[in-house]
């Protein structure tokens, strides 16, 4: 480090601030070898012991603390001073490096020496800070927002973000190096209908009309490679006005990634290159290549969810067809109203997981619609396995012999079992399954689990009822699926969509675009858009379509989830250096505001009461 602050020797005579004279090393450089040096470094004070003759300070910078003290003979004047000194102040000193001998701190890299001030210089002063600077302090984050630029100043978040730095750079060089252009697009765009919900910018320049901030730069990557560009990349912000949780931010980066003659084992090998370039440069980890893929039907079964965590197994098993006829109501009546039966199988944890903490799990999921959780607990019995279980008396004997076999269970065995609908049935197991990881300690933390999740649907039904498409309208669909589309089975198929799963975090998705007039049509017509609807959402891509596109497609990469599990923190907030909260605000700035009634009326806006 101390090369890129420019080492220098401390000229003499001395300038009047030092400052001037400059940093000849950073905080965290110092080591046994620089014994006897004269240095000038610069900081904030961490914290100040006095012990009446000798005060020790820690100073601190980005790139660690160092320990400073003051005596009166290596400096009268400084000692004086340093009295004055309190957290946060900034300082800068002149002193020589000594060896700590016994004293030596092994936590600290730096901690083998410190250093004797003989000149001390305060750059500015602090008031006293809201809350300890400490790592570990548990400040309520609110207050840490409010005053994120103190919060900043910690070695957990400092680290952070010369990740998130390290993993851009690291970006931009890869894909440099594989011929990507990098190119900009614009954030104020024509709304167009789909996707995210968008932030609207009223322009005072055309009344009445509104610019939307692009959620992603989507249709103009795709416009970019009709213009030749064949490989674009871009880390950009994103928009949308989405309801905010962890692991989501109103405005957001992507590493945004489109090309031409594209096809998906290009894109995965892309990104597999990538992401194994980033985890050897940022973090030192070697990622195991090819990533493993996992259709999207197949993760729906096996874990009920498109984005499992693979770090641990307790895979789900589908009992909807031995449950037929069951004898249990709830299972029984869940089957007849089209429902599914499916249960997560919780190998040996019986007499771990008590009555109690068994009779709390409803609770659990409910929030994603469920209406139970039915539990049986396999003991062992005469020939067969006996079943604790409230509704064991309801079930037929032979119902319980076909689960068994089918989940594989054993004495010890819990069984947590779902009757519904097949989204509710999923959702809840999911839970209930990272629930139980979480419980019995089963996720390594300093294990990587990458995933490719492929052949997402093409259609789904809104909420209203209406076919939409997954991703985006622009997804091509496999095309031994193309029959489908206009028929009732449309929901069946497949889009060439894919997904990159880490660690049970979605940090990428994208897909092979369409790039023929016959078939996007075919697919407007399945979202109920007839060409002329379609013309006046899409014209300008539809028109670019009619000039010779190249067959192509992409993939974006969520930067700010990848560096947080990079960083091993479970917010985006850890990643960001200004974020918002789940209510969308800036607890440092106070945005969003009002604006004054000279604003609105120069754009044309009356609010409403
Ligand atoms: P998608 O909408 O899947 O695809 O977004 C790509 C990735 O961006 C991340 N992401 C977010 N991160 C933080 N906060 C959010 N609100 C948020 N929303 C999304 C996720 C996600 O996987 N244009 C397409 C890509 C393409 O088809 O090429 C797109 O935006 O990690
Ligand atoms: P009940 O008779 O409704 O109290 O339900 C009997 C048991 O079945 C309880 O343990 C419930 O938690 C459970 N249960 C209720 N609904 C469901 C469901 N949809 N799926 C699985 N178990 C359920």
């Amino acid at each position: 480090m101390s090369d890129a602050l420019g080492s220098h020797p401390v000229p003499s005579p001395a300038p009047s601030s030092l400052v001037e004279v400059g940093r000849t090393q950073t905080c965290g450089d110092l080591r046994q070898e620089h014994t006897g040096r004269e240095v000038v470094l610069m900081g904030w004070v961490a914290n100040r012991r006095d012990h009446g003759g000798a005060i020790f300070v820690d100073l601190r910078d980005r790139y660690g603390t160092t320990q400073l003290v003051f005596r009166a003979d290596a400096g009268a004047e400084a000692h004086a001073l340093a009295g004055e000194l309190r957290s946060e102040f900034c300082i800068a000193i002149r002193g020589r490096v000594a060896d700590r001998g016994d004293n030596a701190n092994p936590k600290l890299p730096t901690g083998s020496v410190e250093v004797s001030v003989a000149t001390l210089e305060i750059l500015s002063r602090a008031q006293t800070p809201p809350f300890s600077l400490d790592d570990d302090n548990d400040t309520r984050e609110s207050l840490r927002l409010r005053y994120r630029y103190l919060d900043l100043r910690r070695p957990a978040l400092q680290r952070n973000f010369a990740l998130r730095a390290a993993v851009t750079n690291a970006t931009r060089q890869q894909l440099t190096a594989e011929g990507f252009l990098e190119l900009e697009t614009p954030v104020l765009i024509k709304h167009t209908p789909g996707g995210a919900r968008n932030f609207l910018v009223p322009s005072r320049l055309n009344p009445q009309q509104f610019y939307a901030l692009a959620e992603s730069p989507q249709l103009f990557k795709q416009l970019l490679m009709v213009a030749g560009f064949d490989r674009y990349f871009q880390i950009v912000r994103c928009f949308r006005d989405e309801d905010l949780r962890g692991d989501r931010q109103p405005e957001f980066t992507q590493i945004d990634v489109e090309l031409s003659f594209a096809h998906e084992e290009l894109i995965y090998g892309l990104v597999e290159r990538l992401m194994a370039r980033l985890f050897t440069e940022a973090l030192g980890v070697t990622l195991p290549l090819p990533f493993p893929r996992m259709t999207y039907h197949e993760a729906m079964a096996r874990y009920g969810c498109d984005k499992p965590d693979l770090r641990y197994g307790l895979p789900l098993t589908d009992l909807s067809e031995v449950c037929a006829g069951s004898g249990f109501r709830v299972f029984d009546g869940a089957l007849e109203a089209g429902g599914i039966v499916k249960a997560l199988r919780l190998p040996g944890r019986a007499a771990e997981l008590s009555r109690k903490d068994l009779d709390a799990l409803p609770e659990l999921v409910r929030p994603v619609g469920a209406k139970g959780v039915a539990y049986a607990r396999m003991q062992p019995g005469e020939g067969t396995l006996t079943w604790q279980a409230p509704f064991a008396k309801a079930l037929r004997p032979e119902t319980m012999r076909a689960i068994e076999a089918r989940v594989g269970a054993e004495a010890g065995d819990v069984l947590l079992f779902l009757a519904d609908q097949p989204g509710i049935a999923n959702n809840a197991l999911a839970l209930l399954r990272a629930h139980m990881a979480q419980r019995f300690g089963l996720i390594d933390a300093r294990a990587w689990a990458p995933l490719w999740v492929t052949d997402f649907p093409l259609l789904e039904r809104s909420e209203a009822g209406e076919w939409v498409a997954c991703h985006h309208p622009f997804t091509a669909p496999r095309p031994e699926d193309l029959p489908k589309l206009g028929t009732p089975e449309q929901g069946a198929a497949r889009a060439r969509a894919y997904d990159l799963v880490l660690n049970g975090v979605e940090v990428a998705g994208g897909s092979i675009r369409i790039h023929q007039p016959e078939v996007q049509e075919r697919l407007f017509a399945a979202i109920g858009l007839s060409p002329e609807q379609a013309e006046a959402k899409f014209a300008f891509l539809l028109e670019a379509f009619r000039f010779g596109p190249p067959p192509h497609g992409g993939i974006a990469i969520g930067l700010d989830r990848l560096v947080m599990l990079m960083c091993g923190a479970t917010s985006l907030r850890d990643v960001i250096a200004f974020p918002k909260t789940q209510k969308g605000t800036c607890l440092l700035t106070s945005a969003p505001g009002p604006a004054e009634a000279a604003q609105l009326r120069e754009l044309h806006i009356r609010l409403a009461e």
